[in-house]
């Protein structure tokens, strides 16, 4: 039996959500690793601040992924631009808890069109040209709230499963043009983004937290390099905690729920 083979190292990025976080870590990696990388996400500033501390390797664009029309047009204009890249990651996303009758409605539709469907558009622009060129790899992002629901993250947890199924989904269907997805589930992770998270979150969620690993970005930037290094592999969970974690959530889900309920009594 043939083994897998070990992918080509990364020559183009494109890394959405790539100026800040995980995104940022990621990059980081890619260019010291010799890639030419592109980062996207909205803001400019965040952008410039990112291209300053990546250095000549890196390029930026600013687009918004809930929008595909901008999107299409930035992937296009890349394309012929820089050549199509063999690495397109997204990690844009954001995640607001709270009870679901407090969750503001527009972080509801946020999350939704950010972590969803900004993952659906991001894919949708690039598949046909990694076809074109015969293969390639995407990254999506989920999250641990992507393999078991969290009370305090009703509507994060659902865009975190969607992402999943989206990306298990997509794996099979582009396997036959040699396009290869993987999806990163990070764990709590210390980046802007969790940190303004932590701003939202519930005393309840705060004290049931307090146990669990929290990791660099850089970490997480890692398992995904290392992860990339194999072609198998599907899921990409960084920490050890957090691989023993998916594991019970599979082989053990009375335990898992017991774990993660929401402390009172049942009613
Ligand atoms: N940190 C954690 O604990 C943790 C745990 C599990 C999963 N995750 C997931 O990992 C991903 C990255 O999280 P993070 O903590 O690194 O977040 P972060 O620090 O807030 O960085 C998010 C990045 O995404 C960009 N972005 C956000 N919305 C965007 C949009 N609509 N269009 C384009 N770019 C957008 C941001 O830049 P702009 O604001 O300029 O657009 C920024 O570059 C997210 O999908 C998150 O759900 C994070």
């Amino acid at each position: 039996m043939s083994r897998p083979q070990r992918p080509t190292p990364v020559r183009t990025a494109l890394v959405f959500g790539g100026s800040e976080g995980i995104g940022l870590a990621i990059a980081e990696r890619l260019v010291a690793g010799g890639a030419r990388v592109v980062v996207l996400s909205r803001s400019e500033d965040k952008l410039a601040t990112a291209l300053a501390r990546l250095g000549p390797g890196a390029d930026a664009r600013s687009v918004d992924v809930t929008d595909p029309a901008a999107v299409a047009a930035v992937v296009d204009a890349l394309v012929a631009e820089v050549g199509v890249p063999d690495l397109v990651v997204t990690t844009a996303g954001y995640a607001r808890p709270g009870y679901l009758d407090e969750l503001p409605a527009d972080d509801i539709t946020g999350m939704v069109a950010t972590n969803l469907l900004g993952t659906v558009h991001v894919c949708r622009a690039v598949v046909p040209h990694l076809r074109a060129a015969g293969g390639g790899t995407i990254v999506t992002t989920s999250s641990m709230a992507g393999l078991a629901g969290v009370f305090g993250y009703t509507v994060y947890s659902a865009t975190k499963f969607g992402v999943i199924g989206f990306s298990e989904a997509l794996r099979r269907e582009v396997r036959p043009y040699g396009v290869t997805v993987k999806v990163l589930c990070p764990p709590n992770t210390l980046t802007p983004g969790f940190a303004e998270e932590n701003r939202h979150k519930p005393a309840e969620v705060l004290a049931a937290e307090e146990s669990v690993a929290t990791l660099t970005p850089e970490a997480v930037a890692d398992a995904l390099l290392r992860a990339l290094r194999r072609r198998r592999g599907f899921l990409v969970v960084p920490g050890r905690d957090s691989r023993l974690a998916a594991v019970a959530i599979r082989y053990l889900p009375v335990v898992v729920d017991r774990a993660l309920r929401r402390p009172g009594p049942a009613t």
